[in-house]
């Protein structure tokens, strides 16, 4: 019997897992711990190296009118204020006045149940949270009292270059999203690749805001890595484009990564920033509710004709065959690698009764993102020739596919670690590998077991079409 949850009790059990497993672990932690920021350990790596690698497939090597970019998190201070993030990169911040706590005001009317969308005016959220005060409360002492709105900027500072400790210009932020450092490559790009419009430049990396409260365990962080698609378009093909992402994207979730569609929808903002044509965002349904997963954009020619005010460089595009010359228009996806993986384990947490009435704890990650694919394990830990063989076939596969080799000799709970895992694949080696050359697969959902040839496993496994 399966049981599935969805709700707040699912979420705590998916951030204890987490850290008894080594998914994640709180930064610094020694230290106390440093809010809103996380490390992950030595399994949550491999999905998000898993993760990342299948978005880089998918939207850079696959396509031919994609090229990829690495940019420094460290840029130009114009470059944020060209964006607009130095004048307007804020969440509504409130304080109660009692405690002092800080608060973000949009969340605050979330909670009492009444919409304030992250991309209302500044105006429009204090008008709402003006209507709406007798009705709030500080959830952490209880106080009906707070500031009004004022507000506060994302952009982390650094003192990167300031050696005199005094600023004579902007400081140098930490990057508040990656996609700029593709706006500020793309005559680079134009004069050193053979692209032509429509093309996209893709990049993968950190990007840094002071969110004001931490909330969701790794959903919303300070640090976080983007995975984002800036797809360049003729001004007139903007929609039209933006219609194609919109339907590249949704089969990324559903057809390559097999995300369940109904755990997926459309959000489209009504608010949109005056230069934007048009905005959605993916919603996934997490154990907290539905929420961003990712968000599509149809940019207009804001972001090259903010650069090129800017930088006073010129950004427009001649088409080859016609001599057309326009700024182009962008067209994006960004989607954030945590997020991502918060959803992976959403998706595959699962608690199973047994028939013998034990409790397991699965992973039912589809095998892609299974951290470990196949665990090897001796019988008996104290027989030599078992451990000798058991060694050999991990050797062997190891290089095919990410394996862990475990030698505590006790079988059960061997399967019950790699189930709370998710590793699809367990092989036994027993007397009968010494004998006839077999050994024991046990699948992971199903449980059953088969015997398998040592000579056919690396063929077993590539037909499960896992690598
Ligand atoms: N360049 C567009 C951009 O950055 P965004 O909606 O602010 O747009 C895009 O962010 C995606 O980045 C979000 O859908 C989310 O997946 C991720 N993201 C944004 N802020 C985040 C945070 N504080 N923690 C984790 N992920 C975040």
């Amino acid at each position: 019997m399966e049981a599935k949850e969805k709700d707040s009790e699912l979420f705590n059990k998916i951030i204890s897992f987490c850290k008894r497993r080594g998914f994640v672990y709180q930064s610094s932690e020694i230290y106390g711990g440093m809010s809103a920021i996380y490390d992950y350990g030595p399994y949550g790596v491999e999905v998000i190296n898993t993760i990342k690698a299948l978005w880089w497939k998918h939207t850079v090597q696959a396509r031919e009118d994609v090229v990829g970019v690495d940019s420094a998190i460290f840029m130009s201070p114009k470059v944020w204020v060209a964006s607009g993030h130095v004048a307007g990169f804020s969440d509504p911040l409130t304080e109660c006045k009692k405690c002092h706590l800080r608060f973000r005001a949009d969340h605050m009317l979330e909670e009492i149940g009444v919409q304030a969308d992250e991309k209302m005016s500044e105006e429009q959220i204090s008008e709402i949270f003006a209507q709406n005060r007798d009705k709030l409360k500080c959830p952490s002492c209880g106080s009906q009292d707070f500031t009004d709105i004022s507000k506060f900027n994302l952009l982390v500072k650094s003192n990167l270059g300031n050696f005199s400790g005094k600023w004579d210009s902007e400081p140098v932020y930490l990057r508040g999203e990656t996609c700029q450092g593709i706006y500020t490559n793309y005559l680079n790009i134009l004069n050193s690749m053979k692209v032509r419009v429509p093309f996209g430049i893709a990049q993968i990396g950190k990007a840094f805001r002071n969110e004001i409260t931490a909330r969701q365990f790794i959903f919303r962080t300070r640090e976080f890595e983007q995975m984002e698609l800036e797809y360049f378009t003729k001004p007139d093909e903007e929609m039209s484009e933006y219609e194609k992402l919109k339907e590249t994207r949704w089969k990324f979730y559903t057809e390559v990564m097999g995300i369940k569609e109904e755990n997926l929808k459309w959000y489209q903002h009504e608010n949109l920033v005056f230069y934007a044509k048009d905005a959605y965002d993916i919603l996934y349904k997490f154990p907290f509710g539905w929420n961003e997963l990712e968000g599509l954009h149809a940019r207009g020619d804001y972001d090259l004709s903010q650069h090129a005010k800017f930088s006073q460089k010129d950004m427009n595009y001649t088409d080859p065959m016609t001599g057309e010359k326009y700024v182009p228009h962008i067209v994006e996806a960004s989607s954030g690698v945590g997020r991502n993986f918060l959803m992976l384990l959403s998706e595959a947490y699962t608690e199973e009764k047994l028939e013998n009435g034990e409790q397991r704890i699965v992973m039912k990650f589809n095998p892609k993102f299974a951290p470990v694919k196949v665990a090897v394990f001796p019988l008996l830990r104290n027989k030599p020739e078992l451990v000798k063989a058991a060694k050999e076939i991990f050797n062997q596969l190891k290089m095919e596919y990410n394996c862990e080799y475990d030698n505590s000799g006790n079988i059960g709970k061997c399967y019950r670690r790699q189930d709370e895992i998710g590793t699809p694949y367990c092989v036994t080696v027993d007397f009968e590998t010494l004998e006839k050359g077999t050994v024991t697969v046990r699948d992971r959902d199903t449980m059953k077991q088969e015997r398998v040839a040592t000579t056919e496993l690396k063929q077993f496994f590539s037909d499960k079409g896992f690598r």
